[in-house]
């Protein structure tokens, strides 16, 4: 089989190994991929187009024959990339431009989430800046939560401790066009209390199969504070989604979600992502993604036993009922290390030196392993390079979180570059409930 993965971060890197332990794979080609891509063996190709340039994606993927394409960021989604291949009769794991709505438009997903009484904040939605001021005047308690309906990078959501700042942050989304476009239309939403968790299936439109949960780390810094960034490590599976968490997960949001979206006439096909916020063991819904995320495939498909190409050919053939989904009895760890600077201005083009490869043995149920997904890598007459903000991801599967974390650790201590940044406290949450459990 010919596979396409379209993509250039480590999620799409951890996509293609797992894809690669399948032997039927004859080639496997990354749009645009990155320098680790060697790494996943002769058969991987890196091809120099953007995930947006979709055109030029359905032009290679009939050229070269692919028999199934994968896709990794939201960008192509929002572009109708499974609308365009499935025209052409080109298999593509994908929700189409309509069905990605969930996670492109916030004020859809909203809508849906009322009209089919999924739990989720309460939230009102605005298109011009008077309505919004005179909503936040009226607001008799704060914090509340305003965001971009747009797609912003995870950067379009402000939380407005007071009246003032609620005030200040619509004033520069619709004067001076904070979230650009994506503040066209803006949501207002009542905070949730809780803890975030992450819960990802995979879904060929009426059945469905889930991953183990996971928890990302959003902020920079240690302790959770700073800036947003796109994730700066994660552990699976979550242990605030407990098997009833779960259940409630499947049952008041996964099942409806998928039904109604068969009966609105935009059944939901591919990866889905359900951001949580967990309070007192009742989940709602934060988000949805059209996809899976990154740092969590890091995390997410290490533990995966089931054949990760199997399961992307039933979900493409409309038979993910026929698969068992087995999922290994381990914990897996993700430490993100980044350029200085991240997430805002930062430099490329450092050498990166160490222990930076994939382990190629992959994991197995005897031994732990360690992986190094890249990210913003570039590979350079022999050398290897910083090339972007997040760099490499290095995920170890280990019997307990406080093992994965040791040997993630122990192997971004042998990876160099100049400014190479990490949180050193990823887990910190779950391994704080299991002191306070003994
Ligand atoms: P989103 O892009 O919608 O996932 O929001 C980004 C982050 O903002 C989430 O991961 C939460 O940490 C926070 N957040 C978003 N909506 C809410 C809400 N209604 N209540 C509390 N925190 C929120
Ligand atoms: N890790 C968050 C995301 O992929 O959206």
């Amino acid at each position: 089989m010919n596979i396409l993965v379209i993509g250039n971060g480590a999620r799409e890197q951890a996509l293609a190994w797992s894809i690669l332990k399948d032997n039927r794979v004859q080639k496997l080609y990354l749009a645009s991929g990155n320098g680790g891509t060697r790494e996943l063996g002769a058969i991987a190709e890196n091809i120099p187009i953007k995930p947006t340039d979709i055109d030029a994606l359905v032009k290679f993927a009939k050229e070269k024959k692919i028999d199934l394409t994968i896709v990794g960021p939201e960008q192509p989604l929002e572009l109708g990339i499974a609308n365009r291949f499935e025209a052409q009769g080109l298999n593509i794991i994908a929700p189409t431009q309509e069905a990605a709505q969930l996670e492109t438009s916030k004020a859809f997903a909203k809508a849906f989430m009322r009209r089919h009484n999924i739990p989720t904040a309460s939230f009102v939605t605005f298109t011009n800046h008077h309505d919004a001021r005179t909503y936040i005047e009226r607001q008799p308690t704060f914090p509340i939560v305003i965001k971009a309906s747009g797609l912003a990078a995870g950067k379009g959501v402000v939380i407005a401790m007071h009246k003032g700042d609620a005030l200040e942050t619509i004033h520069a989304i619709f004067e001076k066009r904070l979230f650009g476009e994506a503040g066209k239309e803006i949501i207002i939403e009542e905070f949730m209390q809780g803890e975030e968790a992450s819960v990802f299936i995979i879904t060929d439109g009426t059945d469905y199969k889930l991953f183990p949960s996971a928890q990302d780390h959003k902020r920079i810094g240690e302790g959770d504070i700073g800036k947003n960034t796109g994730g700066m490590g994660a552990y699976a599976p979550a242990p605030i989604v407990t098997p009833s968490v779960m259940q409630k997960v499947e049952s008041r949001i996964i099942q409806p979600t998928l039904r109604a979206m068969r009966e609105e006439g935009t059944p939901y096909r591919g990866f889905l992502y359900i951001g949580l916020m967990i309070n007192n063991g009742e989940p709602k819904v934060v988000e949805f993604n059209a996809r899976l995320g990154d740092p969590e495939t890091q995390v997410i498909l290490p533990l995966l036993k089931t054949n990760f190409l199997d399961l992307l050919i039933a979900t493409n053939e409309g038979r993910l009922n026929q698969i068992d989904m087995a999922v290994a009895d381990k914990v897996a760890a993700t430490v993100v290390i980044a350029s200085k600077g991240y997430p805002d201005n930062y430099t490329v083009g450092k050498v990166i030196t160490g222990q930076c490869h994939f382990e190629l043995a992959c994991y197995t149920d005897v031994r732990d392993d360690v992986m190094i997904f890249h990210a913003g890598t570039k590979f350079e007459n022999g050398k290897l390079y910083t090339n972007g903000g997040r760099v490499l991801s290095v995920t170890a599967v280990a019997d307990t979180l406080e093992e994965s974390l040791k040997q993630c650790y122990e192997a971004v201590a042998q990876i160099h570059f100049e400014g190479a940044y990490f949180r050193r406290d990823i887990g910190w949450r779950a391994l704080k409930k299991n002191t306070v459990q003994v």
